[in-house]
C-alpha cells in the first residue's frame, strides 16, 4: 500500500467571517497545513476573491457551501465552482441536487460530496424532522448509497460512520470526516466527534478540524499534534 502524506489528508476549516483572520491562519499553518475549508461563515463576504487568493497560493480548497436548490440553480452554480480551481464542493444528500451537481462538474477535478446529516444531529432531531425510528446511522448509510448511485465523488459522514460507508460503496468513493476531536479537546456541539486515530481505523479519507485547532493556544502546535496521531494511525493500518 502507498504511505499516506497526513498533510494532504488533514483539512483545517477557517470558520472566521474575517478575511484578515483567515490570512493570518492559513500563513501562521503555512508548510503544516495545505488544504483549507471555505464555508458559509467566511464565504459569505469574502466570497470567490478569497477562494482564487488561496488558489494562488498553492492551497487546495473545500468549498464547502452545502447547496440545496432546484437541479437547474444547482447545475449552472456548480458549473461556476468547477472554474474556480476547487477540489471539494458539498451539496445536499438529495437525489435531484446531487444529479445536478455532477452534470455542473461536468469533465472538470471538481470533487462533488454529499452531506448526508450534519454531525451535530442526534436521533431526537431527526424524530423533530419527522424521521421516526431512524437511528442517524441508517440515514447517513442511505443517502450515502444515494450519492455514491447518483456519481458523486464521496460523502461528508462522521467518524461513526466512515467503515460502514467505505464497506458498502467500494474504495475509491471518499469519506471526509468533520467532527474530529483529538483526546481532550473540547465537543463544542458536535455529537457524533471521533478521535483523529478512530476517525483513520474507521476508514476516513480526509479529516476536517476546525475548533481543535482554530481555539489552541498555538494553532501550529496543535495542527502538528493531529498530523503526528495521523501519521501514526496510517502506519498502524499500512502495516
Ligand atoms: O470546529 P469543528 O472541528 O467542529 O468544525 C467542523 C467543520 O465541519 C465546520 O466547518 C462544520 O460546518 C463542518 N461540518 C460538520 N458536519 C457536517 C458537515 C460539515 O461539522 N456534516
Amino acid at each position: 500500500m502507498e504511505k499516506i502524506n497526513p498533510k494532504e489528508r488533514l483539512i483545517f476549516a477557517l470558520d472566521t467571517p474575517v478575511r484578515k483572520e483567515a490570512d493570518r491562519y492559513v500563513d501562521e499553518l503555512e508548510g503544516v497545513v495545505k488544504f483549507f475549508k471555505v464555508g458559509i461563515i467566511l464565504h459569505t463576504l469574502t466570497g470567490a476573491g478569497f477562494v482564487s487568493s488561496l488558489i494562488n497560493k498553492g492551497k487546495k480548497v473545500f468549498l464547502d457551501l452545502k447547496y440545496f436548490d432546484i437541479a437547474d440553480t444547482v447545475r449552472y452554480a456548480v458549473r461556476q465552482v468547477s472554474r474556480l480551481g476547487v477540489d471539494f464542493l458539498t451539496v445536499h444528500a438529495d437525489r435531484q441536487v446531487m444529479k445536478a451537481a455532477v452534470e455542473g462538474k461536468g469533465s472538470s477535478d471538481l470533487r462533488i460530496l454529499a452531506v448526508t446529516l450534519l454531525t451535530d444531529i442526534a436521533a431526537s432531531d431527526l424524530r423533530d424532522m419527522g424521521i421516526i425510528d431512524r437511528d442517524p446511522g441508517e440515514v447517513v448509510l442511505r443517502r450515502a448509497k444515494m450519492a455514491f448511485e447518483c456519481g458523486c465523488d464521496g460523502v461528508i459522514a462522521s467518524g461513526k460512520e466512515a467503515s460502514i460507508i467505505k464497506e458498502e460503496t467500494g474504495g475509491s468513493f471518499l469519506v471526509v470526516t468533520p467532527g474530529v476531536r483529538p483526546a481532550g479537546a473540547a465537543a463544542d456541539g458536535q455529537k457524533r466527534f471521533v478521535t483523529p486515530t478512530e476517525a483513520i481505523r474507521a476508514g476516513a479519507d480526509y479529516l476536517v478540524v476546525g475548533r481543535p485547532i482554530k481555539n489552541a493556544p498555538d494553532p501550529r502546535s496543535a495542527a502538528l499534534k493531529i498530523l503526528e496521531e495521523m501519521d501514526q494511525a496510517y502506519k498502524e493500518i499500512e502495516v
